[in-house]
Order: C-alpha cells, then structure tokens, then sequence
C-alpha cells in the first residue's frame, strides 16, 4: 500500500475515533509491534540503498503526522469526557480548593491546659463542680455564713433564694473531699461568675482551685508547691513572696506575690484549711491538715501573653487566637 493511502486510510481512522478507547485501539492499529507503520518501518531493510532514505523519510513524517493529530485529538476527547462528567455529576471535583484555616485552642484553654499538665505530673487528679451551685457549697460550707461580709465582696448573680452562680471554684473544694475523702490531691479548673465588669474584671472568667489533705500537711509544703508551680509557669526561677491575707475558708492565709519588672504583682490566694471546712466535710482536723489555692486564668493568661485588657479574651477576635499559636509571643516576665 502507498503512504498516501496509508494516511488517507489513517485520517479518516482518526475522524471516527470519538472516545479514549478509540484513540488506544488506534495506537495500536498504527504503532502497535505490529502495527501499519510499524511494519512499514521494519520492510525498509527490503529496500535498496537508494531507495530506502527517501522512503525512511516518507515513514516518519507519516509517523509524526499521526502522533500530532492523535495528539489533538486526544486533548479533544479528554475535555469532552470531562464535559460529560460535570454535566452528569453535581460535584465538581475539578476545581481547586481553598485550604480550610486550622482551628487553635484559645488561649485561656492552653492556660488551663499548661497548668493541669503541672499539677497532673505532682500527682493531683482533676474534679469538676457545677456553675449553678448552692449557697450551701459556694458561702457555707466553706466557712462564710449568712451575715459575713465576704459575700458582699462577692457580687454574687443569684438564681433563686438558694442557687447561685458559682462566684469561685472553692466549693468544689467540698464536693471533692465529701466524694473521695482525705487524703486527696485535687486542682478544679471551671467557669466563676461575679456581677463585675471594667478593664480588669469580666462577669463571667475562670479560676483554678487546688486542694491537699494529708497527715501533717504544713505551710512549708503550700510555700514549696506553690513557688515550683510559679516557676514553672513563668518559665524561670522568680522571686515569690507569701504575704498574710485573709479567707474565711483558710487560715492562716496568704496571697502569693511574684516580682515583675515593675514590682510585686499579685498573683493567687491561698491558705490552711480551716478546720471548719475539714469539719464540715467530715474530715477530723485533728487526724488531717491540708493548703488549698486559687488563681485565675485570665490573669495568668494576661501575663503569659503580656496583654493590656483582658477584655481581648472575650472579644472573639481570631486574630488574637493565632497570635496564641506564635509561642515567641513571650511572657513577660522572661
Ligand atoms: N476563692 C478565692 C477567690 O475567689 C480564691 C482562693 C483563695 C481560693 C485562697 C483558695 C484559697 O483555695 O485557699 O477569691
């Protein structure tokens, strides 16, 4: 057969060829081992001398016409499969997609999380306690009777004559040693309510309340804990200071001082157990002494993260919660 019919036979091959399938078996037919070009290509060494550059030549244009228009055609045939596809299929899986933005934890979450992690590592379990809590846990049993001016200084939100919202996570304090008895090792991070807001106070912020009872339990081992705690959290060795305080739950009492750049900042309450509070809870004071502590996390988180308002932390603004991601964005005591 002459290469012009050959490559009549082959455009006309291609012009039917309407699907990828079509254009595969071609290959074949024309290419193939044993494929028309092919053999054409293996016949050339029938060929005398003189004859065979010219025909060698006619092959490969022969060769490079079909590989040129299958090329084309196989770009057609793939955009209209495509075509198809989208016109059948509702998703179109085709276009590009926009990377979903990461979440990251806010961070009065990483606040509590690095200190659980702390006191977790000393031993201490986690308790939760309720938001809507009674007067009896929240003023009461925590030494704080009806008439006693600590509960003015609370602001606290009442829901009705007895329920309250939790003005501070001391009460958990009780329901942990009523559940579990002494001795017990316990730190409650939660949700605190007081009727309060300006720059530095929110009416709703978090705490952490933290709880020893043991034999023996003395105000050298409340001093050690707490300043351990206190460098780890701040990241170096700080200057601390315990200075005699007051808490009817507590006694003696002291509020926990570290020294900033600025000078001393306050930084958490804490205490003795009172035995009032062992009684109350059914723990025999004479047998069990324990300390018991509570910060807050907005002011630690205020700190870590050298913020002026603690207001931002409530603002749900996103850009502040990546800026949380960046652990350069140092502490300010480092
Ligand atoms: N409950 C106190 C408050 O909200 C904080 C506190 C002080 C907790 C001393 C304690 C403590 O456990 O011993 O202001």
């Amino acid at each position: 057969m002459d290469l012009q019919q050959l490559k009549k036979q082959l455009s006309k091959d291609l012009n039917k060829a309407s699907n990828s399938k079509d254009l595969q078996d071609l290959k074949i037919k024309y290419l193939g081992k044993k494929g028309r070009i092919s053999l054409l290509s293996k016949d050339l060494g029938k060929l005398s001398q003189s004859e065979r550059p010219k025909a060698g030549k006619a092959i490969n244009h022969l060769k490079k016409f079909f590989e040129e228009q299958s090329q084309i055609l196989s770009k057609e045939i793939e955009q209209k499969e495509i075509n198809a596809i989208l016109e059948t299929e509702s998703i179109d899986i085709s276009l590009p997609v926009e990377s979903e933005k990461l979440g990251n934890l806010h961070p009065i979450t990483k606040t509590i999380d690095k200190i659980c992690q702390y006191f977790i590592s000393r031993g201490y379990s986690i308790e939760d306690g309720p938001e809507i809590e009674s007067e009896y846990f929240n003023f009461d049993a925590l030494n704080i009777p009806k008439d006693h001016p600590a509960r003015d200084m609370h602001d606290t939100f009442y829901v009705d004559a007895q329920m309250l919202l939790r003005t501070h996570t001391s009460p958990v304090q009780i329901r942990s040693i009523l559940k579990s008895k002494a001795p017990l090792k316990i730190i409650c991070p939660g949700k605190v309510y007081r009727s309060d807001a300006d720059q530095t106070h929110t009416p709703m912020f978090h705490q952490i309340e933290g709880l020893l009872i043991d034999e023996k339990v003395n105000f050298g081992n409340l001093k050690h804990e707490l300043t351990e705690f206190l460098n780890y959290f701040f990241g170096k060795k700080l200057k601390v200071r315990f200075r005699p305080s007051y808490f009817p739950f507590t006694e003696p009492s002291a509020e926990v001082d570290i020294m900033d750049k600025k000078g001393w900042l306050e930084i958490m309450g804490c205490g003795m157990v009172h035995p009032n509070v062992l009684k109350e809870a059914g723990v025999d004071p004479k047998k069990y002494s324990g300390f018991a502590f509570g910060l807050g996390i907005e002011r630690m988180t205020k700190l870590d993260y050298q913020m002026d308002d603690m207001r931002l932390l409530f603002e749900n603004d996103l850009r502040l919660i990546s800026q949380s991601k960046n652990e350069d964005f140092k502490i300010a005591l480092r």
